[in-house]
Protein backbone atom coordinates (compact mmCIF):
# COMPACT_ATOMS: atom_id res chain seq x y z
CA UNK A 1 0.00 0.00 0.00
CA UNK A 2 2.54 2.34 0.78
CA UNK A 3 4.48 1.67 -2.34
CA UNK A 4 1.07 3.06 -4.04
CA UNK A 5 0.90 5.94 -2.18
CA UNK A 6 4.56 6.68 -2.76
CA UNK A 7 3.80 6.60 -6.83
CA UNK A 8 0.48 8.33 -6.27
CA UNK A 9 2.14 11.48 -4.15
CA UNK A 10 4.99 11.55 -6.29
CA UNK A 11 3.05 11.33 -9.66
CA UNK A 12 1.21 14.79 -8.29
CA UNK A 13 4.08 16.66 -8.50
CA UNK A 14 4.43 15.76 -12.20
CA UNK A 15 8.19 15.44 -12.16
CA UNK A 16 9.09 17.77 -9.59
CA UNK A 17 11.10 16.97 -6.40
CA UNK A 18 9.80 15.71 -3.75
CA UNK A 19 11.99 15.64 -0.52
CA UNK A 20 12.66 12.25 1.82
CA UNK A 21 11.36 14.43 4.58
CA UNK A 22 8.12 15.05 2.77
CA UNK A 23 7.27 12.04 1.63
CA UNK A 24 8.20 10.14 5.25
CA UNK A 25 5.75 12.52 6.70
CA UNK A 26 2.90 12.18 4.01
CA UNK A 27 3.64 8.71 4.03
CA UNK A 28 3.77 8.27 7.86
CA UNK A 29 6.89 6.24 7.97
CA UNK A 30 10.56 6.56 8.48
CA UNK A 31 13.07 8.18 6.62
CA UNK A 32 15.51 4.63 6.07
CA UNK A 33 11.61 3.05 4.88
CA UNK A 34 11.54 5.84 2.21
CA UNK A 35 14.98 4.63 0.90
CA UNK A 36 13.63 0.91 1.03
CA UNK A 37 10.30 2.17 -1.15
CA UNK A 38 12.45 3.44 -3.49
CA UNK A 39 14.85 0.44 -3.99
CA UNK A 40 11.30 -1.58 -4.46
CA UNK A 41 9.76 1.02 -7.18
CA UNK A 42 13.33 1.27 -9.20
CA UNK A 43 13.08 -2.17 -9.11
CA UNK A 44 9.65 -2.11 -10.48
CA UNK A 45 11.00 -0.26 -13.55
CA UNK A 46 10.00 3.27 -12.32
CA UNK A 47 13.13 5.85 -13.06
CA UNK A 48 13.77 8.05 -10.10
CA UNK A 49 16.13 10.39 -9.87
CA UNK A 50 17.84 11.34 -5.98
CA UNK A 51 19.92 14.80 -5.55
CA UNK A 52 20.97 15.62 -2.57
CA UNK A 53 18.70 18.19 -0.50
CA UNK A 54 16.30 18.11 -3.23
CA UNK A 55 14.67 14.71 -2.63
CA UNK A 56 13.57 12.40 -5.46
CA UNK A 57 11.47 12.89 -8.42
CA UNK A 58 9.74 10.68 -10.99
CA UNK A 59 11.37 10.95 -14.20
CA UNK A 60 9.90 7.76 -16.41
CA UNK A 61 7.33 4.55 -15.69
CA UNK A 62 7.71 1.61 -16.74
CA UNK A 63 5.55 0.19 -19.48
CA UNK A 64 3.65 -1.86 -17.30
CA UNK A 65 -0.16 -2.23 -16.30
CA UNK A 66 0.59 -1.36 -12.52
CA UNK A 67 -2.86 0.01 -10.99
CA UNK A 68 -1.08 2.49 -8.80
CA UNK A 69 -0.30 4.08 -11.90
CA UNK A 70 -3.68 3.66 -14.28
CA UNK A 71 -5.85 4.47 -11.16
CA UNK A 72 -4.94 8.10 -10.93
CA UNK A 73 -7.35 10.18 -12.33
CA UNK A 74 -9.96 7.12 -12.64
CA UNK A 75 -13.18 8.20 -11.14
CA UNK A 76 -15.27 5.02 -10.90
CA UNK A 77 -18.25 4.53 -8.93
CA UNK A 78 -18.82 0.92 -9.51
CA UNK A 79 -15.54 -0.36 -11.14
CA UNK A 80 -13.28 0.21 -7.90
CA UNK A 81 -11.16 -2.55 -7.64
CA UNK A 82 -9.91 -4.64 -6.13
CA UNK A 83 -7.13 -4.80 -8.72
CA UNK A 84 -4.66 -7.64 -9.39
CA UNK A 85 -1.68 -6.90 -11.90
CA UNK A 86 0.32 -10.26 -13.05
CA UNK A 87 3.11 -10.13 -14.88
CA UNK A 88 2.07 -13.82 -15.82
CA UNK A 89 -0.99 -15.90 -15.59
CA UNK A 90 -2.04 -18.28 -17.38
CA UNK A 91 -6.07 -16.56 -18.47
CA UNK A 92 -7.10 -12.84 -17.00
CA UNK A 93 -10.54 -14.87 -17.28
CA UNK A 94 -9.54 -18.14 -14.97
CA UNK A 95 -7.98 -16.19 -12.41
CA UNK A 96 -10.97 -13.55 -12.12
CA UNK A 97 -13.34 -16.43 -12.06
CA UNK A 98 -11.13 -17.74 -8.97
CA UNK A 99 -11.00 -14.30 -6.80
CA UNK A 100 -14.86 -14.38 -8.04
CA UNK A 101 -15.57 -17.97 -6.27
CA UNK A 102 -13.56 -16.56 -3.15
CA UNK A 103 -16.44 -13.64 -3.05
CA UNK A 104 -14.66 -10.83 -4.35
CA UNK A 105 -17.20 -7.89 -5.15
CA UNK A 106 -18.41 -6.13 -8.24
CA UNK A 107 -15.42 -4.10 -9.86
CA UNK A 108 -12.50 -6.65 -8.91
CA UNK A 109 -10.68 -6.91 -11.94
CA UNK A 110 -7.36 -8.67 -13.11
CA UNK A 111 -4.65 -7.64 -15.47
CA UNK A 112 -2.05 -9.08 -17.21
CA UNK A 113 0.98 -8.45 -19.06
CA UNK A 114 1.52 -11.81 -20.60
CA UNK A 115 -1.38 -14.15 -20.88
CA UNK A 116 0.39 -18.24 -21.18
CA UNK A 117 -3.49 -19.69 -22.43
CA UNK A 118 -5.27 -16.73 -23.17
CA UNK A 119 -8.88 -18.01 -24.37
CA UNK A 120 -10.75 -16.61 -27.16
CA UNK A 121 -14.69 -17.38 -28.08
CA UNK A 122 -15.77 -20.56 -29.40
CA UNK A 123 -12.98 -22.35 -27.57
CA UNK A 124 -9.97 -20.68 -29.51
CA UNK A 125 -6.72 -19.19 -28.15
CA UNK A 126 -6.16 -16.11 -27.81
CA UNK A 127 -2.19 -14.94 -28.44
CA UNK A 128 -1.32 -12.38 -25.75
CA UNK A 129 2.68 -11.69 -26.08
CA UNK A 130 4.50 -9.91 -22.71
CA UNK A 131 3.87 -6.42 -22.31
CA UNK A 132 2.13 -5.36 -25.88
CA UNK A 133 -1.83 -5.28 -25.43
CA UNK A 134 -4.38 -5.03 -22.59
CA UNK A 135 -5.08 -8.18 -21.12
CA UNK A 136 -8.09 -7.59 -18.35
CA UNK A 137 -10.66 -9.46 -17.15
CA UNK A 138 -13.72 -7.42 -14.79
CA UNK A 139 -16.14 -8.99 -12.43
CA UNK A 140 -19.72 -7.48 -12.63
CA UNK A 141 -22.88 -8.89 -10.62
CA UNK A 142 -26.05 -6.98 -12.34
CA UNK A 143 -29.33 -7.78 -10.98
CA UNK A 144 -29.97 -9.28 -14.22
CA UNK A 145 -31.64 -13.06 -15.46
CA UNK A 146 -28.83 -14.67 -17.34
CA UNK A 147 -30.90 -14.16 -20.78
CA UNK A 148 -29.73 -10.50 -20.64
CA UNK A 149 -26.20 -10.95 -20.29
CA UNK A 150 -25.38 -10.78 -23.76
CA UNK A 151 -26.50 -6.75 -23.34
CA UNK A 152 -23.08 -6.50 -21.36
CA UNK A 153 -21.53 -8.15 -24.23
CA UNK A 154 -22.50 -5.70 -26.44
CA UNK A 155 -21.94 -2.67 -23.90
CA UNK A 156 -18.45 -3.80 -23.62
CA UNK A 157 -17.56 -3.60 -27.45
CA UNK A 158 -19.10 -0.44 -27.12
CA UNK A 159 -17.34 0.44 -24.20
CA UNK A 160 -13.45 -0.32 -25.90
CA UNK A 161 -14.83 1.42 -29.39
CA UNK A 162 -15.46 4.55 -27.54
CA UNK A 163 -11.89 4.15 -25.71
CA UNK A 164 -9.87 3.71 -28.76
CA UNK A 165 -11.58 6.76 -30.38
CA UNK A 166 -11.19 8.58 -27.70
CA UNK A 167 -7.38 7.85 -27.35
CA UNK A 168 -6.27 7.61 -30.77
CA UNK A 169 -8.84 9.31 -32.83
CA UNK A 170 -9.50 5.82 -34.98
CA UNK A 171 -12.58 5.44 -35.98
CA UNK A 172 -13.29 1.23 -35.40
CA UNK A 173 -16.69 -0.62 -35.67
CA UNK A 174 -18.01 -2.86 -33.91
CA UNK A 175 -18.98 -6.65 -35.63
CA UNK A 176 -21.45 -8.67 -33.67
CA UNK A 177 -21.33 -9.41 -30.90
CA UNK A 178 -18.38 -7.27 -30.12
CA UNK A 179 -15.49 -7.59 -32.39
CA UNK A 180 -13.35 -4.73 -33.07
CA UNK A 181 -12.19 -4.16 -36.83
CA UNK A 182 -10.32 -1.73 -38.98
CA UNK A 183 -10.21 -2.35 -42.62
CA UNK A 184 -11.48 -5.22 -41.70
CA UNK A 185 -8.68 -6.22 -39.34
CA UNK A 186 -9.11 -7.00 -35.81
CA UNK A 187 -7.68 -4.85 -32.91
CA UNK A 188 -9.81 -6.58 -30.10
CA UNK A 189 -11.79 -9.68 -28.87
CA UNK A 190 -14.50 -9.72 -26.02
CA UNK A 191 -15.08 -13.06 -23.88
CA UNK A 192 -17.77 -12.82 -21.73
CA UNK A 193 -18.26 -15.53 -18.79
CA UNK A 194 -21.39 -16.35 -16.41
CA UNK A 195 -22.00 -17.99 -13.66
CA UNK A 196 -25.67 -18.67 -13.21
CA UNK A 197 -28.45 -20.71 -12.70
CA UNK A 198 -32.14 -20.97 -14.52
CA UNK A 199 -33.12 -17.64 -12.94
CA UNK A 200 -30.45 -15.96 -11.49
CA UNK A 201 -26.87 -14.36 -12.56
CA UNK A 202 -24.37 -15.28 -9.88
CA UNK A 203 -21.59 -13.30 -11.68
CA UNK A 204 -20.39 -12.43 -15.27
CA UNK A 205 -16.82 -11.96 -16.11
CA UNK A 206 -15.98 -9.65 -18.90
CA UNK A 207 -12.59 -10.58 -20.53
CA UNK A 208 -11.04 -8.11 -22.93
CA UNK A 209 -8.18 -8.41 -25.35
CA UNK A 210 -6.77 -5.28 -27.13
CA UNK A 211 -4.09 -5.14 -29.38
CA UNK A 212 -1.94 -2.11 -28.99
CA UNK A 213 1.88 -2.11 -29.58
CA UNK A 214 2.49 -5.21 -31.77
CA UNK A 215 4.44 -5.07 -34.58
CA UNK A 216 3.57 -7.21 -37.98
CA UNK A 217 5.76 -9.75 -36.94
CA UNK A 218 4.71 -10.21 -33.50
CA UNK A 219 1.68 -11.60 -34.94
CA UNK A 220 1.39 -15.90 -35.61
CA UNK A 221 0.83 -16.34 -39.76
CA UNK A 222 -2.60 -17.55 -38.81
CA UNK A 223 -3.55 -14.39 -37.01
CA UNK A 224 -3.11 -12.30 -40.31
CA UNK A 225 -6.41 -10.92 -40.35
CA UNK A 226 -5.21 -9.47 -36.73
CA UNK A 227 -3.91 -5.80 -36.54
CA UNK A 228 -2.42 -3.45 -33.36
CA UNK A 229 -3.03 0.02 -32.38
CA UNK A 230 0.33 0.73 -33.40
CA UNK A 231 0.43 -0.96 -36.95
CA UNK A 232 -2.78 1.16 -37.71
CA UNK A 233 -1.50 4.69 -36.37
CA UNK A 234 2.06 4.10 -36.63
CA UNK A 235 2.88 5.37 -33.51
CA UNK A 236 3.76 3.24 -29.65
CA UNK A 237 0.48 3.97 -27.83
CA UNK A 238 -0.34 4.48 -24.02
CA UNK A 239 -1.10 1.66 -22.25
CA UNK A 240 -1.51 3.47 -18.84
CA UNK A 241 -3.68 5.91 -20.85
CA UNK A 242 -5.98 3.13 -22.62
CA UNK A 243 -6.66 1.33 -19.45
CA UNK A 244 -7.66 4.53 -17.49
CA UNK A 245 -10.29 5.32 -20.38
CA UNK A 246 -11.22 1.86 -20.77
CA UNK A 247 -12.15 1.60 -17.12
CA UNK A 248 -13.55 4.83 -16.86
CA UNK A 249 -15.80 4.16 -19.83
CA UNK A 250 -16.95 0.76 -18.78
CA UNK A 251 -17.72 2.15 -15.78
CA UNK A 252 -20.00 5.47 -16.84
CA UNK A 253 -21.95 2.86 -19.39
CA UNK A 254 -22.31 0.15 -17.03
CA UNK A 255 -24.28 2.79 -14.72
CA UNK A 256 -26.22 4.16 -17.27
CA UNK A 257 -27.29 0.47 -18.18
CA UNK A 258 -28.34 -0.08 -14.74
CA UNK A 259 -30.40 3.06 -14.28
CA UNK A 260 -32.24 3.11 -18.36
CA UNK A 261 -31.55 -0.19 -19.14
CA UNK A 262 -30.19 -1.44 -22.53
CA UNK A 263 -31.75 1.19 -24.79
CA UNK A 264 -29.58 3.77 -25.39
CA UNK A 265 -26.53 1.32 -25.62
CA UNK A 266 -28.14 -0.66 -27.67
CA UNK A 267 -28.20 2.60 -29.91
CA UNK A 268 -24.62 3.44 -29.58
CA UNK A 269 -23.81 -0.24 -30.59
CA UNK A 270 -25.92 0.37 -33.45
CA UNK A 271 -24.21 3.63 -34.11
CA UNK A 272 -21.07 1.91 -34.57
CA UNK A 273 -21.71 -1.53 -36.07
CA UNK A 274 -20.70 -2.87 -39.27
CA UNK A 275 -22.67 -5.95 -39.30
CA UNK A 276 -26.78 -4.80 -39.71
CA UNK A 277 -27.79 -5.23 -43.40
CA UNK A 278 -24.93 -6.95 -44.28
CA UNK A 279 -24.82 -10.89 -45.69
CA UNK A 280 -23.03 -12.82 -43.46
CA UNK A 281 -21.95 -16.34 -42.41
CA UNK A 282 -22.85 -17.44 -39.41
CA UNK A 283 -20.72 -20.19 -37.27
CA UNK A 284 -21.88 -21.78 -34.20
CA UNK A 285 -19.95 -24.62 -32.09
CA UNK A 286 -20.62 -28.05 -33.49
CA UNK A 287 -23.21 -27.18 -35.96
CA UNK A 288 -22.71 -26.54 -39.82
CA UNK A 289 -22.53 -22.55 -41.02
CA UNK A 290 -24.92 -21.03 -42.87
CA UNK A 291 -25.92 -17.92 -44.88
CA UNK A 292 -27.95 -15.08 -43.62
CA UNK A 293 -28.57 -11.12 -43.74
CA UNK A 294 -28.02 -9.61 -40.41
CA UNK A 295 -30.97 -7.84 -39.70
CA UNK A 296 -31.12 -5.72 -36.59
CA UNK A 297 -30.49 -6.59 -32.65
CA UNK A 298 -33.01 -6.98 -30.19
CA UNK A 299 -33.77 -5.79 -26.98
CA UNK A 300 -31.68 -8.85 -25.55
CA UNK A 301 -28.42 -7.79 -27.59
CA UNK A 302 -29.26 -10.57 -29.76
CA UNK A 303 -28.78 -10.43 -33.64
CA UNK A 304 -31.87 -11.01 -35.62
CA UNK A 305 -31.43 -12.58 -39.09
CA UNK A 306 -32.86 -13.60 -42.47
CA UNK A 307 -31.74 -17.00 -43.52
CA UNK A 308 -31.16 -17.35 -47.67
CA UNK A 309 -34.43 -19.40 -47.72
CA UNK A 310 -36.19 -15.89 -46.38
CA UNK A 311 -36.41 -17.42 -43.01
CA UNK A 312 -36.05 -15.25 -39.58
CA UNK A 313 -34.44 -16.53 -36.58
CA UNK A 314 -32.65 -14.77 -33.62
CA UNK A 315 -28.91 -15.90 -32.71
CA UNK A 316 -27.53 -15.44 -29.17
CA UNK A 317 -24.12 -17.45 -29.48
CA UNK A 318 -21.51 -18.15 -32.05
CA UNK A 319 -19.94 -15.76 -34.21
CA UNK A 320 -20.53 -14.24 -37.70
CA UNK A 321 -18.23 -13.46 -40.67
CA UNK A 322 -19.24 -10.30 -42.72
CA UNK A 323 -19.87 -12.17 -46.48
CA UNK A 324 -17.45 -10.40 -49.48
CA UNK A 325 -19.30 -7.82 -51.68
C1 LIG B 1 -12.20 -13.53 -28.98
O1 LIG B 1 -12.05 -14.71 -29.31
O2 LIG B 1 -12.41 -12.66 -29.84
C2 LIG B 1 -12.20 -13.14 -27.53
C3 LIG B 1 -10.83 -12.90 -27.01
C4 LIG B 1 -10.80 -12.46 -25.55
C5 LIG B 1 -9.39 -12.32 -25.01
C6 LIG B 1 -9.36 -11.75 -23.63
S1 LIG B 1 -7.75 -11.30 -23.12
C7 LIG B 1 -8.28 -11.08 -21.49
C8 LIG B 1 -9.29 -12.16 -21.19
N1 LIG B 1 -8.64 -13.36 -20.69
C9 LIG B 1 -8.75 -14.39 -21.54
O3 LIG B 1 -8.26 -15.52 -21.34
N2 LIG B 1 -9.44 -14.01 -22.61
C10 LIG B 1 -9.90 -12.64 -22.52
Amino acid sequence: MTTNSMVKLMLQKKGDFCSGEELSRELRISRTAVWKQIKTLREKGYLIEAAPRRGYRLVGLPDRLYPEIFTVGLNTSLLKGPYYHFMKVDSTNRALRQLAEEGKPQGTIVIAEEQLQGRGRLGRSWHSPPGKGIWISVLLKPPLAPENSACLTLLAGVTVQKTIQEVTGLETGIKWPNDILYSGDKLCGILTEIKAEMEALHYLIVGIGLNVNQGKSDFPPELAKSSSLKIITGQKQDRHQLTTALLQNMDNLYRLFLQEGFGAIREMWKGKNITLGQKITVHRQGAASFSATALDIDGKGRLKIVTEEGREDTITAGEVSLNPE
